[in-house]
């Protein structure tokens, strides 16, 4: 256990230069424990898994082997670009599995949200289990475990871990970020020269937009939530509220309320915004979004996002309101 404990001589890793050691360091440590051997990681594209995939692929290369699971319910854009970055830019090797209408047809009808998550997070092991029997010779898995999972504070889950995997897989553990703050992960991402959107990419909870899409998924809601984040991110991004706000979303809820377009009665879905400010997301504070900006981005969510009429702010705090709706 003791090597789960961050010394206290250990210094912060603030600057570019400290991080560059950082890494030189952990390449010489990880070429000495892997050795000739093979690694094996779940790389999801967040900061985490990303930093530990651009680290190995510095220290082994090809013998890290990677696997991105869509399960169809990661943000617009994201699977292409884990597939663009680690395999167009850096030459990984990278095992892209299509799982989304497994996922989707698993979670069919299921509305209680725990139970939501426990599908997707059990699914997730199955899928990883058959990719990792189809390969031979691994005898390492790689975790993206950052201090804070280790410390276990605060309400954000620890989502880093496949553990659940059968106990007749024997590999060894590769955790070279495990006593890292989150901060000091980004530095050494940077380092690496890894996208700026993918280091700096605010918290996305393991169950993914499957808890933004309120009840029993349905694919056409669930678009609807994938575009109008979409729109969200963007218009953040162009007004300078991207990296400024610690978390923002859009939820679309399991009920209709009537609207009227081209002159037309319509019956469609609202779309929630959801954008939040905090320190350890035990409690958290809703951002002053100038109310033009909310206006152009309803206007853009309703004319864009298909089976939408309506956009709501949500002004709750937390407490008490939870960040996430379910
Ligand atoms: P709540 O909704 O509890 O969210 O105020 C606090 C923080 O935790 C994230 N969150 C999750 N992260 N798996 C995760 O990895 C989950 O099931 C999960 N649920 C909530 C949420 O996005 C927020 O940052």
């Amino acid at each position: 256990m003791s090597n789960n404990v961050r010394p206290e001589t250990m210094e912060r890793i603030t600057t570019p230069e400290l991080a560059n050691a950082f890494i030189e360091e952990k390449i010489a440590e990880l070429r000495e424990q892997i050795g000739n051997k093979k690694v094996l990681l779940a790389l999801s594209g967040g900061v985490d898994s990303s930093v530990v995939a651009a680290l190995l692929i510095k220290a082994v290369g090809k013998q890290l082997v990677c696997v991105h699971v869509n399960h169809g319910l990661l943000r617009k854009g994201e699977p292409e670009q884990v597939v663009e970055v680690f395999r167009g830019q850096m030459d990984a090797n990278l095992i892209y599995v299509d799982a989304v209408d497994r996922f989707l047809n698993k979670l069919e009808g299921v509305a209680e949200p725990e139970k939501k998550r426990k599908i997707i997070g059990a699914e997730f092991i199955r899928v990883f289990e058959e990719e990792a029997r189809k390969l031979e010779g691994i005898d390492f898995l790689a975790q993206g475990t950052i201090y804070p999972d280790i410390l276990e504070s605060g309400p954000v889950k620890a989502h880093h871990n496949v553990g659940g995997l059968p106990d007749d897989f024997k590999f060894e553990l590769v955790e070279p970020l495990k006593l890292l703050f989150k901060d000091e992960v980004r530095a050494v991402g940077d380092a690496l020269g890894l996208p700026k959107n993918m280091v700096y990419r605010q918290p996305f909870p393991g169950p993914g937009l499957g808890v933004r899409c309120i009840g029993a998924i349905t694919r056409d809601r669930l678009e609807a939530v994938r575009e109008s984040d979409a729109i969200l991110r963007e218009e953040f991004a162009k007004n300078g509220l991207e990296g400024k706000v610690w978390q923002y979303f859009t939820i679309v809820p399991d009920f209709k309320s009537t609207g009227v377009i081209d002159g037309k009665r319509s019956y469609d879905w609202p779309v929630i915004i959801r954008a939040v400010n905090t320190r350890d997301a035990m409690t958290a504070t809703v951002e002053d979004v100038p109310f033009a900006l909310l206006q152009h981005i309803t206007q853009r969510i309703t004319s864009e996002v298909k089976g939408v009429n309506r956009v709501l702010y949500d002004l709750t705090p937390k407490p008490t309101g939870t960040i996430e709706w379910e």
